[in-house]
């Protein structure tokens, strides 16, 4: 019930096995972080987590509900992908305000207008961009785009929240403004976070659990600092040395 678990997940693409994934759990609350070189599945796995691809075979376990995900029908898909937020590296902004653009999973979700305009001024208070409501969001910089892109899913509380390397543009002041908010969510709303990150130092300091993706498998799972000090595989003591080579 508490608990996001994927099983017996096979990705493939062109004859190429691109995700292979056993079994995975995540408990609700807590923060992971996901971590791997380049190609090694990390994007594929936020995706199918998503439902934003299809495996070829494998379930989705979200908080208490089962889906086979190779038959998950659209309407049964969108119920649970409501519950979730996610947010890429370069965020694309709708050609509206900054307002409209938090608002939109707020209307999409039939709210009525005080309770719309209630939480998205609480969205961007979080984010510290509430002068910017009226802007038009294409005008936004890139760190304060991202800022956004956050309050956007964050409006409308979900469950689940997924971060696929979404500091990696942004300078020290929004990276630190974008991780006290995800850790304030974390811990004021109980929301569970998966984020990619290539920046180890940012998954130490914010991740209770880090995840070390491989060539589409998941070689490595264990609490942050049993992680980052005694990795046991030997592909992740290469990769924290910075000694991997791909
Ligand atoms: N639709 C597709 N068709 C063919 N190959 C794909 C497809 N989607 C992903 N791949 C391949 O799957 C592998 C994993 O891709 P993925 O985007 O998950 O990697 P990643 O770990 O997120 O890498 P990065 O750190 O560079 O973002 C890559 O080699 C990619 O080229
Ligand atoms: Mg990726």
């Amino acid at each position: 019930m508490n608990r996001l678990e994927l099983q017996n997940i096979a990705v493939r693409h062109d004859g190429r096995t691109i995700l292979d994934v056993d079994h995975i759990s995540f408990e609700r609350g807590k923060m992971y972080g996901i971590v791997g070189p380049s190609g090694a599945g990390k994007s594929t796995l936020l995706r199918v987590i998503n439902l934003l691809e299809k495996p070829e075979r494998g379930s989705l376990g979200f908080f208490g509900t089962q889906v086979e995900l190779a038959s998950l029908t659209h309407a049964k898909g969108l119920s649970i992908q409501r519950q979730m937020g996610y947010v890429a590296q370069k965020p694309s902004m709708f050609h509206a305000s900054v307002f409209d653009n938090v608002a939109l999973g707020l209307r999409y979700r039939k709210l009525d207008q005080s309770q719309i305009h209630a939480l998205v001024h609480e969205a961007l208070q979080y984010v510290e961009l509430s002068h910017l409501a009226n802007q038009r969001a294409n005008t936004l910089s890139g760190g304060e785009a991202q800022r956004i892109a956050l309050a956007r899913t964050l409006v409308y509380e979900p469950a689940l929240l997924l971060l696929d390397e979404p500091t990696a543009s942004l300078d020290p002041a929004n990276i630190k403004i974008f991780e006290r908010v995800i850790q304030m969510i974390n811990q004021k709303k109980k929301t569970t976070i998966l984020m990619i990150t290539h920046n180890l130092p940012q998954a130490r300091r914010l991740a209770h659990v880090c995840l070390f993706l491989f060539h589409g498998r998941i070689v490595e799972y264990s609490e942050t600092e049993t992680f980052f000090t005694r990795p046991a595989c030997h592909e992740l003591q290469d990769f924290v040395s910075g000694r991997m080579i791909c």
